[in-house]
């Protein structure tokens, strides 16, 4: 936006330089000239102005408008006067619109010194200091390395400030503060606390304060298109449940689980700092940092605004089934990494995740959204996660059945008891031939001559029950590719799951797949 109000200016300079050029001789009809102008300029003026406040309305509701298209256009103009005007109101419009960037947001990262050797690996994938601000909150100073110095004597070094990770700071003193809950930690207090201490550090030009644990990732740009359909300039206290029914009833079903992280306007972190330390004397029986942050936003009147891409994941084992079948909203968050298994197969947490960047930076608006479609010929579902996972499941499954998640996860209680869950779910398979076939993403690329993303997707070669049905057998299978086009504006229009096709293959033991909005009249049937 910036650089093409530059190339206007530019635009401009050149219109206005053509008819100096002109100028000498010709001296007596530049009054006439002038006039002749001076006229035009007016006529332009009127019929812009008229058409602009015609227009404004609908440009503001149009998702793709382009500042930059309707510039070009405006700079036909004869003068400088009427593409003025007319930048300005675009200005004006620009400024009405202006949504909060990776830079209006502040991260308030919980961390305990206990985990942080490993804990801060987290916050390396995703936490880019040349882009975004955040502070890490810790409970004390981290052990210094200690290491022989020339003499052979062992001398506490410090250690080198990681320039890839956020400042690190050490918590105001809260031993003041009363608690009394005796399943939970004091740290609760200090946690709590985060939003008020990073508010009171004075950054400028912040929108919003995201809170998030030393185990939670973040899909930043995801974050970002979450939080700027909200005005910043009110009170939003927004973040998600936790997948516990259980838990939901024991703290609140309207309460922001601390590790999917929440996000908090500034006039409302503003509003919280002042009331907070009394607001934590009241509840000194709760349990929680997060519960005590509901205590406050339940004083000040604010409810939670639920997003379903901020992911607590209070849960065990394998997150398979809850991320192949993706919420259609923007994955914001991951949390409890160290508690679930890692989610590729075969690697660390850390490497697995790793992998997820690469899609992510791909096409992070569509990271994990699910799409649903069938082989006619063979009679197989075929569900997408893109950038995730694809599955061919023998037989045709429907949609509503698809888009529930497996359940591949045990409880927070440690339980295979799925009656207590805030959202539906599926058995992994009813019939043992319907086992689905899982390939996971192994690489992810963009073909810049056709603009299209290209991912890969090699099976997980696990034991399969015997199948006597008398149909296509999908173990013939080594491999999906799946055609994608970046679709950055995916959230921009009403949310809709993306449809799938199975495309020929030329290759033997691959299966082909395009992804992409569903044509007119294109629906997920067989
Ligand atoms: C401590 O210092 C030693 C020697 O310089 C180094 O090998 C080791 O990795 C350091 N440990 C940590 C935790 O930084
Ligand atoms: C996981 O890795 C081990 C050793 O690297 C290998 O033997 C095993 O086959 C792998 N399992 C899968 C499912 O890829
Ligand atoms: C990109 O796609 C074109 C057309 O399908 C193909 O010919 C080309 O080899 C692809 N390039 C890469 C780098 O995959």
């Amino acid at each position: 936006m910036k650089v093409s109000q530059k190339d206007t200016e530019k635009l401009m300079m050149m219109n206005l330089g053509t008819p100096n050029a002109g100028s000498g001789p010709q001296s007596r009809v530049l009054p006439r000239l002038l006039l002749w102008l001076i006229l035009f300029v007016t006529v332009t003026y009127v019929v812009y102005t008229l058409r602009l406040i015609s227009n404004s309305r609908a440009c503001d509701h149009e998702p793709f408008s382009n500042p930059r298209r309707q510039i070009s256009t405006t700079s036909t103009s004869a003068s400088s006067q009427p593409t003025q005007s007319i930048l300005d109101q675009d200005q004006a419009v620009e400024v009405r619109r202006q949504t909060t960037q990776i830079r209006n947001v502040v991260f308030g990262i919980a961390a305990s010194a206990k985990f942080w050797e490993k804990r801060k690996n987290y916050i390396k994938l995703w936490f880019k200091p040349e882009e975004m601000r955040g502070i890490v909150w810790l409970d004390q100073t981290v052990k210094k390395n200690k290491t022989k110095d020339n003499k052979g004597d062992r001398v506490a070094v410090e250690e080198a400030e990681d320039l890839s990770l956020p400042p690190v700071m050490i918590s105001g003193d809260t031993s003041k503060f009363s608690y009394t809950n005796r399943q939970g930690h004091r740290s609760a207090i200090r946690i709590s606390r985060i939003v008020s201490e990073t508010l009171r550090l004075g950054l400028e030009d912040v929108h919003w304060f995201v809170m998030g644990d030393d185990d939670t990732v973040f899909v930043t740009e995801n974050l970002v298109r979450v939080l700027s359909k909200y005005d910043h300039n009110q009170y939003y206290y927004i973040g998600s449940l936790s997948e516990s029914h259980l838990q939901n009833i024991y703290f609140s079903y309207g309460m922001a689980y601390g590790g999917g992280g929440f996000a908090i306007s500034y006039p409302l972190a503003k509003a919280l700092e002042k009331i907070q330390d009394r607001c934590i004397q009241r509840y000194p029986g709760l349990y929680g940092s997060d519960d005590r942050m509901q205590a406050c936003m339940a004083e000040l009147g604010v409810p939670l605004t639920k997003e379903l891409g901020f992911h607590q994941y209070d849960v065990y084992g394998n997150l398979f089934g809850l991320l192949a079948a993706h919420p259609v909203a923007p994955l914001v968050s991951l949390h409890h990494l160290d508690v679930v298994e890692p989610i590729f197969p075969n690697v660390t947490q850390v490497k697995a995740l790793q992998r997820l960047t690469k899609p992510m930076k791909l096409d992070s608006a569509g990271l994990m959204q699910q799409s649903i479609c069938y082989d006619k010929s063979k009679r197989w579902t075929i569900s997408v996660s893109w950038g995730f996972a694809v599955q061919v499941f023998r037989g045709v499954f429907s949609p509503r059945e698809i888009e529930m998640p497996s359940r591949t996860f045990l409880n927070w209680y440690k339980k295979a008891d799925y009656t207590a869950y805030a959202f539906n779910t599926r058995p992994v398979f009813r019939n043992q031939c319907q086992k689905p076939f899982v390939f996971y993403m192994s690489n992810a690329r963009l073909n810049s001559s056709t603009h299209q993303t290209v991912s890969e997707y090699v099976r997980h070669r696990v034991p399969h029950p015997p199948c006597k049905w008398k149909m296509a057998d999908p173990t013939k299978l080594d491999r999906v590719e799946v055609y994608k086009k970046p679709d950055p504006h995916l959230w921009d229009r009403s949310p809709r799951r993306n449809c799938c096709r199975v495309m020929e293959s030329g290759k033997k033991g691959t299966m082909v797949i395009n992804v992409g909005v569903c044509r007119e009249g294109e629906i997920s049937e067989i």
